[in-house]
């Protein structure tokens, strides 16, 4: 398969836009309805368009029938309290799969870390199209708490931690990093997260929007760092125990 895709988020996956001068807007995100829809953390989503227009998170692919993560379907009654938000998503003029505002409650850095996932976002995704990628506006000033992503899930030395205060806008290939935020709180963060096609016009956007990918992380203590990586593992091994415990006793059960 061959899709098109940015060369500025190809070269890292991640690239940094302008800050959005987030003060100057209402606080839409306080109006929208949301729901529980369990992610990295514990977390609850308001979705401004879905894949059918229905008040609800689930990809695009587990629908009837399942498709990529494209052609979101806007849900009326959320546009219409969002309106600030609708346009920053729909700006670059490009086709937009889901979008959402996610709220995240404050998490720890080793739970970060055990959080990490890659989304799927290109299944399904035709041939010749643009490949898809996730745009994170963080809504909530959260100067301390960053996205973590990772080219390889268990290695620290791959990491990249990028500040989530109010406005910082991010383009990440949420497909190939390893990725989860770490928000230190204390109240809930709030971002609007959309899926976008990349192309030319996502191109000029970036462009128009002085994107980079030059980036220096800002510091994090080595041995917290290890002590995180060792609780992760610690929790891994434990978990394969539980699933191993528990495949033993269904098989005893079914004998
Ligand atoms: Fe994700």
């Amino acid at each position: 398969m061959s899709y098109l895709k940015s060369s500025l988020v190809t070269d890292r996956g991640f690239v940094v836009l302008d800050r959005y001068d987030q003060s100057a807007d209402p606080q839409e995100w306080t109006d929208l309805e949301y729901v529980d829809w369990k992610s990295s953390g514990d977390t609850r989503f308001a979705p401004l368009a879905s894949a059918s227009g229905q008040i609800e998170a689930n990809g695009f692919w587990n629908h009837t029938p399942p498709r990529a993560d494209r052609d979101g379907v806007w849900i009326d009654a959320q546009v219409a309290k969002a309106p600030r938000l609708t346009a920053r998503a729909t700006e670059p003029g490009v086709n937009v799969g889901r979008c959402r505002v996610i709220e995240l409650q404050p998490n720890e850095y080793a739970t970060t870390l055990y959080n990490l996932h890659q989304d799927d976002n290109n299944r399904l995704n035709p041939d010749g199209a643009g490949w898809i990628v996730r745009v994170f506006m963080n809504l909530s000033d959260d100067p301390d708490s960053f996205i973590i992503l990772r080219e390889d899930r268990f290695d620290p030395k791959t990491e990249i931690r990028i500040p989530l205060p109010a406005g910082a806008q991010i383009i990440v290939d949420t497909q190939r990093f390893w990725h989860a935020v770490w928000h230190r709180g204390p109240d809930p963060r709030y971002c609007l997260i959309t899926s976008w096609e990349s192309g030319p016009a996502l191109d000029a956007y970036i462009a128009a929007h002085h994107g980079t990918n030059e980036h220096t992380n800002p510091p994090l203590d080595q041995a917290f760092m290890d002590e995180a990586q060792a609780d992760v593992h610690r929790r891994f091994a434990e978990r394969s125990v539980s699933i191993a415990e528990q495949a033993r006793a269904d098989r005893a059960a079914s004998e």
